[in-house]
């Protein structure tokens, strides 16, 4: 039975670059937004093969409200479970990584091997005649590989994966370095006192007004451009400025490109609803959140290296990603505070507005430079439309 939409305190929208600041902290539309988008027809990168390279390794994680288990299995796929047992629903990893020859669950020990087929259930002489193994294998949710990324969906509605993606797909290629040949260097985990939709409306036009590392770097360039797609991501390409040398980083190896030949030097594939891909300088960035309440979104920061780097190289990504990006790094540091207030600003009534990068009549500039803020439009009318908002 489909859930009703809530209604609000005021229709939506009256202007297409408004937004009510209600569905901000509302506990019943954070439920429909778990419901209609997280477990809707969409796709969700789960994470990289790179994090549980050979068979046995496993990873938990979450989508929206929904634990999962990933597990490499010995036929060399990944496959992504409810991490809950079929028997009487315990959940059956609890450690966020590891390596295992089989999942025992401890409450009844029924045992699963690396594919999630059931194997062993203790006790079955007294089960029903009419009991057989393969109807209690580990529920599976959907998935695809795209240079290594795992993309599941929990909706048989959701489109081809690489007409979801459209040309992000492409972004998250060249962010990876061209294929899927990445190590993991380790995460940075962080939970923000924000709705994830404050978390994910993150744009440039705040970025060198906020953060004062980009003015201290004169790094903003501003020559970049954003692009959107009809599935609510947007991927920015921007060419940094040329950071001045030695003036204010005692070390400015921090903020060195390695690869100079690269262009554009830094890119982000925001992708619909609550993924992130950066690769900024040396920085290969891959950010999976979970939204824990209206209130609360947790992000786990993964970081990469290519196969090919030396120790050397590996050493440089670990210190420029923590350093540069992480959620303690000098030009994101600030985000987490803003996450923090307007969280607390959406408590007042009335609305909030996009302003640059959109037209007198408050639809959107047909193309959107670096540090506009309007192509989250784009997503919003995507949130709108999953949600049932949308009105004559
Ligand atoms: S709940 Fe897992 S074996 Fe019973
Ligand atoms: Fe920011």
């Amino acid at each position: 039975m489909q859930t009703e939409t809530p209604s609000l305190s005021a229709p939506w929208p009256v202007k297409p670059n408004e937004l009510p600041k209600e569905i901000f902290h509302r506990e019943d539309i954070f439920q429909l937004e778990l419901e209609r988008i997280f477990r809707g027809p969409v796709w969700h990168m789960v994470g990289h093969v790179a994090e549980l390279p050979k068979p046995g390794d496993f990873k938990t994680t979450i989508v929206g409200d929904v634990r999962l288990l990933m597990m490499h299995g010995k036929d060399g796929r990944v496959r992504v479970f409810h991490n809950s047992c079929p028997h009487r629903g315990t959940q059956l990893e609890t450690a966020a990584r590891g390596c295992r020859g089989e999942i025992e669950c401890p409450y009844h020990r029924w045992v699963f091997n690396m594919e999630g087929a059931l194997v062993s259930a203790s006790g079955r002489d007294r089960f029903p005649a009419t009991f057989r193994n393969e109807d209690y294998g580990l529920r599976q949710l959907k998935t695809e590989q795209r240079h290594g990324l795992i993309f599941s969906t929990f909706s048989d509605l959701a489109p081809p994966l690489d007409e979801f993606l459209g040309p992000a797909g492409d972004v998250l290629r060249q962010a990876l370095g061209g294929d899927e040949r990445v190590t993991l260097l380790g995460y940075q985990k962080v939970v923000y006192h924000g709705n994830w939709k404050e978390c994910s409306d993150n744009e440039g036009y705040h970025a060198p007004l906020l953060h004062r590392a980009f003015r201290l770097l004169k790094w903003q360039g501003g020559k970049g451009t954003q692009a959107v797609s009809p599935y609510g991501h947007k991927t920015i390409s921007a060419e940094l400025a040329e950071a001045p040398k030695g003036k204010f980083l005692n070390d400015p190896s921090l903020i060195e490109l390695r690869d100079p030949s690269r262009v554009p030097r830094s890119f982000v594939a925001q992708l619909f609803p609550l993924n992130l891909f950066v690769r900024h300088l040396d920085v290969i960035n891959m950010r999976v959140a979970f939204p824990l309440s209206p209130h609360a979104t947790e992000v786990h920061y993964a970081y990469f290296s290519r196969q090919e780097d030396d120790s050397e190289m590996c050493a440089h990504r670990r210190r420029q990603a923590a350093n540069l990006l992480g959620p303690s790094g000098f030009i994101s540091l600030e985000d987490g505070a803003v996450f923090d207030r307007l969280h607390e600003g959406s408590y007042t009534p009335g609305t909030v507005a996009f302003q640059k990068g959109v037209t007198d009549d408050g639809g959107i500039e047909s193309v959107q430079l670096q540090n506009d803020e309007a192509s989250n439009l784009f997503k919003w009318q995507v949130y709108q439309s999953m949600m049932g908002f949308t009105h004559d």
